[in-house]
């Protein structure tokens, strides 16, 4: 079941609580694959983590039922971690590979991640900026939200205009993300490539995702807290098109 959507009293965010994250996925694939038709060259912005994977699936199979040709769209991830062969299962890149080029068939060489193992990191950001201003920027990214309340790997401190760079993980991110390096929190590299808040907020729409108890601390502050650097997410509350997909339980802390 899909509850009203409601309109935030503070800004323009569409805050939308579905029954459970199947019917919050079906909404996100919903405004996909509607920017899709309209536009087949769309860029989307493509998160990774737990949380996307139900909508990437969803689009998976929407685009079967729909022969949707996605050989035209493009796509960009938000981040990768800075030093892990990009050949390992726990990169992006091979998340990104198998979720989204794989599994959705956009081109190979329509869809990119950030390089993490660059020889020249600080190039290798301005470059991964540029070639998302050179495409014409995003139409509309996907996001899901950590629970510092980080954005793409933004952690508290970062800028709201901030752009893609290297930064260095907090401890707790790092515990966040030990279950997919065997749970051994030593294994998750300390740094990360990521697009800034800026760079996040230059998309066209976003449209960010967010399931379960432990992310309810988070949805509450970025979108009922102070818009500060302390709260990666608050800054969505300086744009214009954001839509926020909860199920109940991320819902909860919100008054
Ligand atoms: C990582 C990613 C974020 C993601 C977050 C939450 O740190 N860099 O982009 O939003 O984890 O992940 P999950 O959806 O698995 O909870």
């Amino acid at each position: 079941m899909i509850y009203p959507s409601s309109v935030s009293p503070l800004t323009s965010l569409r805050v939308i609580v579905a029954a459970d994250p199947a019917a919050a996925a079906e909404l996100a694939t919903t405004r996909i694959l509607t920017l899709l038709h309209s536009k087949p060259t769309a860029a989307l912005g493509v998160a990774t983590g737990s949380t996307p994977s139900p909508v990437y699936r969803a689009l998976s199979r929407a685009q079967l039922a729909e022969s949707l040709d996605l050989s035209r769209a493009r796509a960009f991830a938000l981040d990768e971690y800075v030093g892990i062969d990009a050949r390992l299962p726990q990169s992006y890149r091979s998340v990104i590979d198998a979720e989204v080029t794989e599994q959705l068939g956009f081109q190979r060489s329509h869809v990119s991640v950030p390089d993490g193992s660059a020889a020249d990191l600080a190039a290798a950001a301005r470059d991964y900026e540029a070639a998302i201003d050179a495409i014409g920027g995003v139409d509309l990214q996907i996001l899901g939200i950590g629970h510092n309340g980080h954005i793409g790997f933004n952690e508290p401190g970062s800028a709201h205009d901030s752009v893609t760079r290297v930064v260095t993980l907090t401890q707790e991110t790092r515990e966040a993300n030990a279950r997919f390096f065997d749970d051994n929190v030593e294994l998750v590299p300390q740094q990360a490539m990521t697009q800034g808040i800026g760079t996040i907020l230059k998309a066209r729409s976003i449209v960010l995702l967010a399931f379960g108890a432990g992310k309810a601390g988070a949805v509450a502050r970025a979108l009922e807290g102070p818009i500060e650097e302390a709260s990666p997410a608050s800054a969505l509350r300086k744009h214009s098109d954001v839509t926020i997909l909860l199920d109940e339980a991320a819902a909860s802390m919100l008054s």
